[in-house]
């Protein structure tokens, strides 16, 4: 698939829409306006992470929406895990942590009823980050590495490809579980306004997280939410 490189770009899911490519990857050093789920920005300093977005077709996009989403994560988890001596878990949805921080965060978009922009960041290198990240990201490796940026970035696409040309086969679901830092956990739910605490027990076949609260349970899909650690 043709490889669009920029060292600086505002986004790589922004420029991935504007392409007429079937296929695409787009990797920038550097992204001045790098954007996360529920509308968050996500920092992205030069020469310190990955930061691409790959253009594929998807056969039934909406059927395959919540799929593509955890199966994303599988592909991250996977390739960071095969290439470095780390372990690394899985917060639902597609987040990925090195003990209680963040070093990968996925956002997935629908692009024309026929294609999904996956949007991959990596906290790669250390960073000068702004106070409030510090707290709560963490980096893969400290410079140099013997790994390089892009090994990492060709493993994930090959996982990608590969778990995407398979559905409807979902086994990565297991996959997905096992690696789930967050079953078991007690979390605090954010949708828009309302906040409630859970414990975290169950992902259900189709992604979503089963939740026990004072009131019962509850399946929470991807939407709209986020969680946060609370023990
Ligand atoms: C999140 O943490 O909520 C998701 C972050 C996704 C960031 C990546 S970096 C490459 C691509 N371009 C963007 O603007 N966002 C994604």
């Amino acid at each position: 698939m043709p490889v669009y490189v920029f060292d600086e770009i505002d986004s790589t899911n922004r420029f991935a829409k504007t392409l007429t490519d079937n296929c695409a990857l787009v990797i920038a050093n550097s992204q001045s306006a790098g954007r996360g789920r529920l509308n968050r920005s996500f920092c992205s300093p030069k020469d310190a992470g990955i930061y691409m977005s790959l253009k594929m077709p998807v056969n039934d996009l909406y059927a395959n929406v919540p799929f593509i989403t955890t199966l994303c994560a599988v592909a991250v988890h996977k390739a960071i895990e095969s290439l470095f001596d780390i372990e690394c878990g899985i917060k639902w949805v597609n987040d990925i942590y090195l003990g209680d921080k963040k070093v990968s965060g996925i956002l997935c978009e629908g692009f024309n009823d026929t294609h999904v922009i996956i949007g991959i960041g990596i906290n790669f290198y250390p960073a000068s980050l702004p106070e409030e990240i510090k707290n709560i990201a963490t980096y893969l490796t400290d410079y140099p590495s013997s790994v390089t940026r892009c090994e990492l970035t060709g493993a994930i696409c090959n996982n990608i490809a590969s778990l995407i040309n398979n559905l409807p086969d979902t086994s990565f679901m297991e996959y997905y579980k096992s690696h789930s830092s967050v079953l078991g956990r007690d979390i605090l739910c954010i949708q828009s306004d309302v906040t409630f605490s859970a414990t975290a027990v169950d992902i259900n076949p189709e992604g979503a997280l089963v939740v026990k609260t004072d009131d019962g349970f509850k399946t929470l899909s991807t939407g709209e939410i986020s969680i946060r650690f609370t023990d």
